[in-house]
């Protein structure tokens, strides 16, 4: 038996972007700017795969992945409306990024910046897990807008990321 479908296609409402500045959206995951996010993954030792946590916008805990993280580096109009990914510049071919600093993936955000060549790890930008002294604090939180790709992503833009971990059931 065919199913009866409409010749109307159904009008889908307009997709809403995933990633919000200001308001957080109703959602049963956690909010936090992308900034903390990302220096809470540092401080958990920018683990691969292993989940961190974090306290949220509101204060919960939370956790998340790396895979979480991942996308602000990678996905354009993002950081504000119009921005450039990270990759645009930082791609994957240490040899013509900028910085010559593959963002791409772990591997590459692990092995730095300043890279000779694809086999070899360069300056540290995760500053040895301590993120405020971190080259990538610099570039993302700090007014680094004198270099191109780097003006306006100090924003306070919110991100649903991770998932609030069960409150803590008091010892009796
Ligand atoms: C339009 C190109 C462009 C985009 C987009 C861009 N960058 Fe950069 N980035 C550069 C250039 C060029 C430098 C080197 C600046 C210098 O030499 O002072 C740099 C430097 C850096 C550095 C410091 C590396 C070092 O050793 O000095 C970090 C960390 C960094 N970028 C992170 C990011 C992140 C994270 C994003 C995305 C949010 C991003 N960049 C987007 C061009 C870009």
């Amino acid at each position: 038996m065919v199913a009866e479908r409409t010749p109307i296609p159904t009008l889908l409402p307009a997709n809403m972007p995933v990633i919000e500045g200001g308001e957080p959206a109703a959602s049963s995951q956690c909010q936090v700017a992308a900034a903390d996010l990302i220096g809470a993954w540092v401080e958990a030792g920018s683990p691969e795969t292993d989940p961190f946590q974090f306290a949220d916008a509101s204060g919960q805990n939370c956790e998340s992945t790396f895979a979480e993280v991942r996308p602000l580096f990678i996905e354009a109009n993002l950081w504000y409306s119009g921005s450039m990914s990270c990759v645009a510049c930082h791609g994957a071919d240490v040899v013509t990024a900028s910085a010559q600093l593959d963002l791409s993936n772990f591997a590459g955000i692990n092995a730095g910046s300043r890279r000779p060549d694809a086999e070899s790890n360069g300056t540290d930008i995760l500053g040895a897990g301590k993120w405020k002294s971190s080259l990538l604090y610099d570039f993302i939180t700090t007014s680094k807008a004198d270099v191109p790709g780097h003006g306006n992503i100090s924003s306070s833009l919110v991100v649903s990321s991770g998932l609030p971990l069960p409150e803590a059931t008091p010892t009796p």
